[in-house]
């Protein structure tokens, strides 16, 4: 049950699902032991033509809209995470921004790096700004017809595998700031762009989370991102662009739970107790009723924001808030009762489940937490900005904008 498909968008979605149940599930219990990311998934991924599917065809693409793109990415997190990952951040995300608002040589680039292979990095979080992004403090300072930029992000996810980084920074014209920009830097630009250290995550260990430290790193003008409305309206129409992430973290999360879901199904249908198979004690039935309404609630949420797309063709920002708050609390609610499903198979690390709801914990912190997306969705809901800094709110208290 779900949103009505085309004969086309469901080919795609069985096309994708041999090729998870084949070739990518066989590989993920050892991605995640290793920690090392999955290059071999990434060449299936581009022979299979899921890499790039919404670059327009004139760059190479095929010009498949998000629908489709969440069709292929729930399918492949079934089985696996990391590599459902990879086809978020090369079909939506840095690549997506560049594609909307680049240049036809920034988006020859990014086009070309990616259907090669290349899974975009996008590079907004620091140390002191986390969901306060807007207080980032990497700067770009324009000299001589470059720009100049330091600073220092963590949580860069693919830091070291990357090619093409997408830098968000403050751009500064003779020290005067002109808002916030996004900056195409290739990893091999030179010395000032630096993968710093590897963080030890719970989850999703197939792919890194690094910082990247940015010294004196020297860009040619060309370089900088500049959204239709310019740097002064840069941040809004970045994170814009950055909703068709927020949707692609929330199938991740979504094809995680009904991975799980379907082996829990399948195994309690197999698995006997007190002469029975444990499907028939109504304990279990309702779980998998309640499982089963959960997935088809955060799929009609996901497919309704990435079919309708609003401003400058990206999913709406409230749609792809409401789809990621509900997919991602959900996701660790499904994985973890398709784990209590299993008993004590659940819980041994030669099952898929202690891996699976490791790596759904992720998704109600990053691309934005739990708490600041239900702050989104309450703006629209009681119609006004809602300033999370003391000053911001206290300016509105009197009355102000
Ligand atoms: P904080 O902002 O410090 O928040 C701490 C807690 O306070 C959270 O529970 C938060 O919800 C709560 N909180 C903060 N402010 C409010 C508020 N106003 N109201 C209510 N609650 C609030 N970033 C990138 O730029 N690029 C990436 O590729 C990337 N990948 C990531 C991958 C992973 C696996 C993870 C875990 C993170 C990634 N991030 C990335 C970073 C991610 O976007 C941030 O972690 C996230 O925005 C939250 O920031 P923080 O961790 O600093 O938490
Ligand atoms: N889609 C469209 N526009 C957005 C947006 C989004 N997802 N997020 C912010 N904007 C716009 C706002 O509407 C506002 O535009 P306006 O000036 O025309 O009103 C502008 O960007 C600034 O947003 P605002 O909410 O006023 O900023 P803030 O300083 O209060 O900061 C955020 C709040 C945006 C940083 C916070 O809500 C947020 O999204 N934090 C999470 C960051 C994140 O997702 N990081 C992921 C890294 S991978």
């Amino acid at each position: 049950m779900g949103f009505p498909l085309t004969d086309a968008q469901r080919a795609l979605e069985a096309r994708a699902r041999t090729l998870a149940r084949d070739v990518i599930a066989p590989r993920a219990a050892e991605i995640d032991r290793s920690e090392d990311y999955p290059w071999d998934n990434v060449t299936a991924l581009k022979e299979a033509g899921f890499l790039g599917m919404t670059i327009p065809r004139a760059f190479g693409g095929q010009g498949l809209g998000y629908l489709e793109a969440v069709l292929v990415i729930e399918e492949l997190a079934k089985v696996c995470g990391v590599t459902a990952r990879i086809a978020v951040e090369t079909n939506m995300g840095a690549l997506g921004a560049i594609m909307a608002y680049g240049t036809e040589a920034q988006k020859r680039l990014a086009a070309g790096l990616v259907l090669d292979g290349d899974k975009p990095a996008i590079c907004i979080t620091e140390p002191e700004a986390g969901s306060a992004a807007t207080e980032m403090t990497t700067r770009a300072d324009r000299k001589d017809g470059r720009y100049i930029l330091n600073g220092r992000k963590h949580w860069i996810t693919g830091g070291g595998v990357s090619r093409l980084h997408l830098i968000f920074a403050r751009v500064y014209h003779d020290g005067v700031e002109q808002g916030i920009g996004g900056f195409i830097a290739l990893r091999d630009d030179g010395p000032g762009l630096v993968v710093g250290r590897r963080e030890p995550t719970m989850g999703l260990r197939g792919i890194p989370e690094t910082e990247i430290v940015i010294e004196d790193l020297e860009l040619d003008e060309e370089r900088l991102l500049l959204p239709p409305e310019g740097l002064r309206r840069g941040f809004a129409q970045l994170m814009t662009a950055y909703n068709g992430q927020r949707v692609g973290a929330a199938t991740v999360a979504l094809g995680l739970a009904a991975g799980a879901y379907e082996q829990a199904l399948d195994y309690s249908r197999r698995r006997e107790q007190f002469g029975r198979p444990i499907c028939e004690f109504q304990g279990l039935q309702w779980m998998l009723a309640d499982m089963s309404i959960q997935l088809s609630a955060a799929r009609a949420l996901i497919h309704q924001a990435a079919a309708d797309p609003g401003e400058g063709g990206f999913p709406d920002v409230t749609a792809s808030a409401q789809a990621k708050v509900f997919a991602a609390d959900m996701a660790i609610k499904v994985t973890n009762d398709a784990l209590q499903i299993f008993g004590a198979a659940g819980y041994s690390r030669g099952n898929p489940l202690e891996r699976m709801a490791r790596d759904a914990r992720m998704f109600t912190i990053g691309g934005g937490t739990a708490q600041i997306l239900r702050t989104v969705v309450a703006s629209k809901v009681l119609g006004r900005k809602l300033p999370q800094t003391r000053d911001g709110y206290l300016n509105q208290a009197r009355g102000g904008a």
